[in-house]
């Protein structure tokens, strides 16, 4: 694994300025914060160097506002959420650098923290523009990166700023990178992945990385329908892109030739219409697939196998869900094999590493995400770091 320098690293802190990059892209409604699991993820790091005596100022972005100052998207939209997680008072800074900056560090304690406005205010922060990563980097001693997803943006925030000021990786940034390389980087094998969702063309790339990485790899969701297509199989109305047969085929080609195992389910429940407990629900065979029917879900004997080969094997990467999990009960195969994985885990026989929005959101209708060996709450970059990508953000802390 590459090398970071970690908090452990820190000497004396105490009136020091750090500059904290953290993810507050928080998901809002009606103006509240309906997570906070990013903000819970990184008060550990903030915490830690408060209590050591560093004057905390956070950075992060929040949304897309292309360059340009949004009431809708400041962050003093979250900084209520902040203080309630952090349990204590932070100071909100409407600007990035710059006098203002200066004069609260000024009358900051040591211990104090503020949060800085979002970085993405300014239009140097996106094109990572060396004369704002200069001025921000002019008010601080040193520069911790705690937001593991937003690394993989080359920002001046999440990137720049390791280049000009001593870097260290958060306490979050820290155990996901520890719990990636578990999993992909030095695993223990055989590995086994699930890789579902809607779309093959979102996760091509994730495909064909992880078909040399991985002794076995489950393919779930709408993506199943496609590769069942792609073998002949008629999947009637489902969710398929008929157009990426020829890449199906490609991507089993390869899997064979590298000796991973693909599994696509081989019984699927099946509805003539998208709704809560259809009437027209039934579990069939692949091959018994009607013209006016969708594939939902995998089916019972299917995920029983499944089950078997999680049981066979040491290490287990997991990114979308098995089938159409918001809607009651095309949600069962992905509960029943994410409780299996979390029941192996707690056996002590599986590291279980899963990671992206709707994951988590399955793992956590499963009632599992806590029994999971780690779960990343990134989106974009955890599958980027799934297609075997090297993020910039986590480049830029190796020493
Ligand atoms: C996320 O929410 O996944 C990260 O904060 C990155 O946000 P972005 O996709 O707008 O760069």
């Amino acid at each position: 694994m590459p090398k970071f320098r970690t908090l452990d690293d820190l000497g004396d802190v105490r009136g020091k300025v750090a500059l904290v990059r953290v993810d507050l892209n928080l998901p809002m409604q009606d103006g509240a914060v309906t997570d906070d699991t990013r903000v819970r993820a990184s008060a550990p790091t903030i915490l830690e160097l408060a209590d050591a005596g560093a004057k905390v100022l956070l950075l992060a972005h929040f949304g897309r506002p292309k360059g340009a100052r949004d009431p809708n998207q400041s962050l003093s939209r979250v900084i209520d959420c902040v203080q309630h997680v952090l349990g204590r008072e932070v100071m909100y800074v409407s600007e990035l650098a710059g006098d203002v900056v200066r004069q609260t560090i000024a009358i900051l304690p040591p211990g104090g923290i503020a949060l800085l406005e979002n970085t993405r205010f300014w239009p140097g922060e996106e094109k990572n523009d060396p004369a704002l990563v200069q001025t921000i980097a002019a008010n601080a001693d040193f520069y911790v990166n705690d937001a593991f997803s937003a690394a993989h943006r080359a920002h001046a925030t999440t990137e720049g700023l390791a280049h000009v000021l001593p870097a260290y990786a958060g306490r979050a940034m820290q155990a996901e990178l520890e719990a990636l390389e578990r999993a992909l980087g030095n695993p223990r094998k055989p590995v086994a992945a699930v890789v579902g969702g809607a779309k093959v063309s979102t996760k091509l790339d994730v495909l064909e990385h992880l078909v040399g990485k991985v002794d076995h790899l489950i393919i779930g969701g709408g993506m199943a329908n496609t590769f069942l297509a792609a073998r002949g199989i008629a999947v009637g109305k489902s969710l398929c892109e008929h157009d990426l047969a020829a890449t199906c085929e490609e991507i089993l080609a390869a899997a064979e030739k590298s000796g991973c195992t693909v599994h696509l389910p081989y019984d699927v429940v099946v509805a003539k219409e998208f709704a809560p407990n259809p009437p027209s629900m039934r579990t069939c065979n692949v091959h018994e697939v009607a013209p006016d029917e969708m594939i939902l879900d995998v089916g019972p004997q299917a995920v029983e196998a499944l089950a078997d080969v999680l049981k066979t094997c040491r290490t287990l990467v997991w990114n979308g869900p098995l089938g159409a999990f918001e809607t009651a009960p095309f949600d069962a195969a992905t509960v029943a094999l994410a409780t299996t994985a979390a029941a192996l885990t707690r056996e002590g026989s599986l590291v279980s590493v899963a990671g992206g929005g709707d994951t988590v959101a399955a793992l956590n209708q499963a009632g599992v995400a806590d029994e999971f060996t780690y779960v990343s709450t990134a989106g974009g970059a955890f599958l980027e770091w799934m297609e075997g990508k090297q993020l910039p953000g986590v480049k830029a802390l190796e020493t």
